[in-house]
């Protein structure tokens, strides 16, 4: 008999069939399932590296659970640890996903540089050498760094063995391979029972482990979703590559919120903590300028103001065109249509481009009434006056809708220096005495009286 054994596994999402078919019933996905060989043997390679008789499990009250040794690694990065909430958990294990070249293996270098710890960067991608130049562009010195090229699961668990890091690094898991699957690194098999050897090595030695893994085009990460159910924390870095600016946003989080987000910024000596985000995504400028208007927005728990710009111009072409970046196109049709429809503006024969400036996307759609001002102070050709800012969802009948955490965004507003923020009137505000003014809005045709 053979000990070959081959079974189906769906790229897309880890399911595994006994035969080949052209669809995948469990995610829908068209020719995404392929043959892969499966030669399991029945001891993995981190127990046979270190040899250690695993201990039993036994209940234990619930009460009788020591929970105070919950204690955090500080990675003395003030952005990873209020994303990882308060800093790396003592034997988790964390992966951190990005589109390539986004600045993954730059930031969590940049980490290890920088961390007390004595740290073991594993990379399959890149040669000690030129890690080395990277490395010299962000902090040439660093006295706990070992880096280390490997891509073999067992040599790697032998040099920990050696070493004893008290953080592991690895660049990234779709490079990892171990003996005991005979298929090429990056597939399903191979990532699957890498991170579980993975898992068990951290488990048992209470070393944390953060995994960088690629991203597909569709935005997920490559690989079973398999590796993120078992993973502790998700992390995933993003922004425009153009764009200076990257966020740091957490998918899953065994050990704290989903909500936080970190902010850097990408420059030629490494990533830069962002501490205020605000100050930067505003642009500074001598005159006033017509179509723009400023949003105050919230990214997970994090208030942001955001530079809102719009030009509206007369078509050339027969079919106007509608572009934006940074806001869903969708929206924007959306909100054109009510401009046209309960406000009399006369857009359909015009242009509209829309930009949120800085790169970001955002998600947030108290920023509608932004949208609104900057699309009206374009078409009208007149700016908005100093110090104004927004924090309004527009509804389909030209309403002015209420925003979640409006104090948080008045409050933020006030901070850096707003003089006046419109919000919709059905807000319930509890802030009293405040410096700025809150104007209450209700239609859009409040809105136009209170700026032109
Ligand atoms: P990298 O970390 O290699 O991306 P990933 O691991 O996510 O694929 O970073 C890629 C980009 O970052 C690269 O195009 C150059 C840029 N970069 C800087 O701008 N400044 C720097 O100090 C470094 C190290 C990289
Ligand atoms: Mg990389």
């Amino acid at each position: 008999m053979s000990k070959i054994k081959t079974s189906f596994f769906c790229q897309n999402c880890g399911t595994s069939f006994s035969k080949w078919q052209g669809q995948c019933h469990a995610c829908k996905e068209w020719n995404t399932i392929v043959e892969e060989v499966i030669q399991k043997e029945e001891k993995t390679a981190w127990k046979t590296a270190s040899n250690s008789v695993v201990k039993a499990a036994k209940p234990l009250l619930i009460k009788e659970i020591d929970s105070s040794q919950e204690i955090r690694l500080n990675t003395t990065d003030s952005e990873l640890n209020r994303v990882l909430g308060g800093g790396l958990v003592p034997g988790s294990l964390t992966l951190l996903g990005g589109e390539p070249g986004i600045g993954k293996s730059t930031l969590l270098l940049q980490i290890s540089l920088k961390l007390p710890y004595k740290t073991l960067y594993v990379s399959g991608e890149e040669s000690q050498k030129q890690i080395k130049m990277r490395a010299e562009r962000i902090m040439p010195n660093s006295d706990n760094c070992y880096i280390l090229t490997e891509t073999k699961t067992q040599n790697i668990f032998k040099q920990i063995q050696e070493m004893q890091p008290e953080i592991v690094i690895i660049d990234s898991i779709q490079t990892l391979h171990t003996d005991y699957i005979e298929s090429s690194a990056g597939s399903i098999s191979q990532i699957r029972e890498c991170t579980t050897e993975l898992i068990k090595f951290a488990k048992e030695t209470n070393v944390p482990v953060i995994l960088i893994g690629h991203i597909t085009k569709d935005g997920t990460i490559a690989g079973p979703k398999i590796l993120e159910h078992m993973v502790d924390t998700v992390l995933q870095f993003e922004g425009d590559r153009n764009h200076v600016y990257r966020i740091l946003r957490s998918l899953k989080n065994r050990f704290g919120s989903t909500a936080e987000l970190g902010i850097y910024e990408m420059l030629g000596n490494g990533l830069r903590e962002v501490d205020n985000p605000s100050e930067i995504l505003i642009s500074h400028k001598d005159e006033e300028l017509s179509g723009t208007a400023i949003a105050c927005t919230l990214e997970g728990m994090r208030p942001l103001m955001i530079e809102i710009q719009s030009l509206v111009s007369s078509a050339v072409y027969g079919t106007p065109q509608r572009s934006t970046t940074g806001y869903n196109a969708k929206r924007l049709n959306m909100i054109l249509a009510v401009l046209e429809k309960r406000a009399g503006f006369r857009l359909g024969t015009k242009d509209v481009f829309l930009n949120v400036t800085g790169g970001i996307s955002v998600e947030d759609t108290a920023i509608d009434l932004a949208v609104v001002a900057a699309i009206l102070s374009s078409n009208e050709d007149i700016p908005i006056a100093e110090g104004f800012c927004f924090a309004g969802e527009v509804g389909l009948s030209g309403e002015i809708r209420p925003v979640n955490r409006i104090d948080q965004r008045i409050q933020e507003a006030e901070k850096l220096g707003f003089t006046t923020i419109l919000v919709s009137r059905h807000n319930k505000l509890s802030l009293k005495n405040t410096k700025i003014k809150v104007v209450l809005v209700s239609k859009i045709e409040d809105v136009v009286s209170e700026l032109f």
